[in-house]
C-alpha cells in the first residue's frame, strides 16, 4: 500500500492536528497525560504515512533505526532521573542540530550530482546547515554543563563578542559565497565556523541561566527541523519544526520572565556559576542569627494552624520527598487542617519540575496553586512548610537592590504567621544568594534530608 498526493497530505493534516492538541493538553497537569497520548498518535500517522510514501523505496535502514531508537529511547526513559531531565532534552537536541546537517550535506551531494541544484534550495540548505550546526555544538556545550562535565561556571574572556560576531560575519561570507558560486569548500567552511559559533555562543553562558538556554536551543532545533522540512519537501517537518520552534522561544521568554532576567543579558552570559556555593558556612550550626526547631515543634504547630501553604522547591526533588509529603498533608488535612501547595513558575530545575513530581504522588490538582493565586493566601497561613525551596522564597528579591535576584517574582512565604524551612545545611540555592527569610523572627529551619524530615513528620503527625 501507498499513500500518495491528497492522501498523504490528509495524514499529515491529521498529524499535524493531533501535534497541535497535544501541546494544548500539555499546558496543565490534568491534561497532560491526555497532551501525551494524542502527540504519540501524531508522531504514530507521521511514522506510518512517511513510510507509505513512494518516494522511500526500502525499508530496511528505517526499520533499524526505529528498532535501535526504540531500545535506546526505552532504556534512557526508564533510567533518567527527574533532575537529569534538562541534560538529557540538551543532548536530544543536539541529534537534531546534527541530523539538519547530515541532511543538508547528503541533499547537496545527491543534487549537484544529478544537476538539480536551484537557489532556493541552496538557500535551504544554507539556512539548515547553519542553523543545525549551532544547534549541535551549543546542545552539547549545555549538555556538559549541565551534566557536570565541564564547568558551570561562565567562561568569559575580553573581546569575546567581538570574536563571536567576526566568526559570524564570516560565516554569512561564506554562505553568500556558497549559494553564488555553488562551492562546497564554502559550505564546509560555513558549517565549521557554525559548529565554533555555537560552542563560544554557549561557553560564557553561566549554569544557572542553562535551563533557558536549552529552552532556546529546544527552538533552534524546531528551526532547524523546519529548514530540512523544506529541503526534504516535508510539509509536516515544516509544521512541526515552527510548532517546536515557535513553543521553545515562547517558554525561554516565559522562563527569564520569572527569573527576572532579560533574554539579550542571558545571551550575552556571565552569570550563574550554576551550583549554588557561594559558601554561606555550609554547617548547620552556628550561623548567626538563625533559629533551629525540632520535627516535634512543626509538628505541634501544624496540628493547631488551620491553614498550612507547602513550598516545594529543587531539595524536594533531589531527595524525592513528594511522597511523605503527600502523606503529611493528607494526615493534616484528616485533622482539618487546610494544606495548599504553592508552585513557583521556575522552581526546581525545569518548567513544570514540581508539578510533575506532585503529580507522581497523586496530590489533587485543586490542592497546586501558581504563584499568583497562592501570593495573597500566605498573610492567612498559621505555617508556611517550605521543602528544599530556596531563591524562590528569598524577600531579597524584592527589598535588597544590590541584590543579583532583585526584581524576580518570589512566593509569599515571609508573610506567614510562622515559616518552617527544610534544607540539610546553610548552602544558598542555585543562584548562591543567602536567604534573607533565615533572619526573619517567624522563621525556623529544621535541618536534614528532605525526605527523611517529612518521613519523621509523618511518624510524629500520626503520634499526635
Ligand atoms: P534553590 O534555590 O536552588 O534551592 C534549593 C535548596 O534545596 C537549596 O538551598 C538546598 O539547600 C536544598 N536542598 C538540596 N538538596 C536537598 C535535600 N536532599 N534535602 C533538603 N534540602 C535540599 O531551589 P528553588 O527555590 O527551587 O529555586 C530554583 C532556582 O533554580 C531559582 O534560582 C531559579 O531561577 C533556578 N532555575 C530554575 C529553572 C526552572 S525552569 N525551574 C531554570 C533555570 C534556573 P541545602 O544544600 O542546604 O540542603
Amino acid at each position: 500500500m501507498q499513500l500518495t498526493g491528497n492522501y498523504l497530505a490528509l495524514a499529515y493534516l491529521v498529524s499535524a492536528i493531533l501535534f497541535i492538541l497535544g501541546l494544548k493538553g500539555l499546558t496543565h497537569p490534568a491534561s497532560a497525560r491526555r497532551g501525551n497520548y494524542l502527540a504519540m498518535s501524531g508522531m504514530l500517522v507521521a511514522i506510518i504515512a512517511t513510510a507509505l510514501d513512494p518516494a522511500v523505496r526500502s525499508y530496511g535502514f528505517i526499520i533499524a533505526g526505529i528498532l535501535l531508537g526504540s531500545v535506546i529511547g526505552t532504556v534512557i526513559a526508564l533510567k533518567i532521573r527527574m533532575t537529569a531531565m534538562p541534560q538529557l532534552v540538551a543532548a536530544l537536541h543536539s541529534f537534531v542540530g546534527l541530523t539538519a546537517v547530515l541532511v543538508a550535506v547528503g541533499t547537496y551531494l545527491t543534487h549537484s550530482r544529478t544537476g538539480n541544484l536551484n537557489t532556493v534550495l541552496m538557500s535551504e540548505l544554507f539556512v539548515g546547515t547553519f542553523i543545525g550546526a549551532i544547534t549541535f555544538t551549543g546542545s552539547l556545550v549545555a549538555f556538559g554543563k549541565l551534566q557536570g562535565i565541564i564547568t558551570g561556571k561562565p567562561l568569559v574572556f575580553r573581546g569575546q563578542h567581538l570574536l563571536n560576531l567576526l566568526i559570524a560575519l564570516v560565516m554569512f561570507t561564506s554562505g553568500v559565497q556558497f549559494l553564488l558560486h555553488n562551492e562546497f569548500g564554502a559550505l564546509l567552511v560555513m558549517i565549521a565556523l557554525a559548529l565554533a559559533l555555537g560552542i563560544l555562543l554557549i561557553v560564557p553562558i553561566g549554569g544557572a541561566d542553562m535551563p533557558v538556554v536549552v529552552s532556546m536551543l529546544n527552538s533552534y532545533s524546531g528551526w532547524a527541523a523546519a529548514a530540512t522540512g523544506f529541503t526534504l519537501h516535508n510539509n509536516l517537518l515544516i509544521i512541526t519544526g515552527a510548532l517546536v520552534g515557535f513553543s521553545g522561544a515562547i517558554l525561554s521568554y516565559i522562563m527569564s520572565k520569572a527569573m527576572n532576567r532579560s533574554i539579550a543579558s542571558i545571551i550575552l552570559g556571565g552569570f550563574g556559576s550554576g551550583e549554588g556555593h557561594a559558601d554561606t558556612g555550609s554547617s548547620t550550626a552556628g550561623a548567626k542569627g538563625i533559629k533551629t526547631a525540632a520535627v516535634e515543634d512543626a509538628v505541634f504547630l501544624m496540628t493547631n494552624a488551620s491553614k498550612v501553604i507547602i513550598v516545594p522547591g529543587y531539595g524536594m526533588a533531589v531527595a524525592q520527598a513528594q511522597h511523605a509529603l503527600k502523606e503529611l498533608a493528607d494526615i493534616l488535612e484528616h485533622k482539618g487542617v487546610t494544606v495548599h501547595f504553592a508552585i513557583h513558575p521556575v522552581a526546581g530545575r525545569m518548567p513544570g519540575h514540581m508539578n510533575v513530581l506532585l503529580a507522581e504522588a497523586d496530590v489533587p490538582y485543586d490542592h497546586v496553586f501558581e504563584m499568583e493565586e497562592i501570593n495573597p493566601e500566605f498573610a492567612t497561613a498559621d505555617v508556611a512548610l517550605v521543602v528544599g525551596a530556596n531563591d524562590v522564597t528569598n524577600p531579597a528579591a524584592k527589598s535588597d537592590k544590590s541584590s543579583p535576584i532583585y526584581g524576580m517574582p518570589i512566593l509569599d512565604v515571609y508573610k506567614a504567621r510562622q515559616i518552617f524551612f527544610i534544607k540539610r545545611s546553610m548552602n544558598p540555592g542555585y543562584s548562591g544568594v543567602e536567604n534573607q527569610l533565615f533572619y526573619q523572627d517567624n522563621c525556623s529551619l529544621v535541618f536534614g534530608d528532605a525526605k527523611k524530615v517529612c518521613e519523621k513528620l509523618v511518624v510524629e503527625l500520626k503520634a499526635s
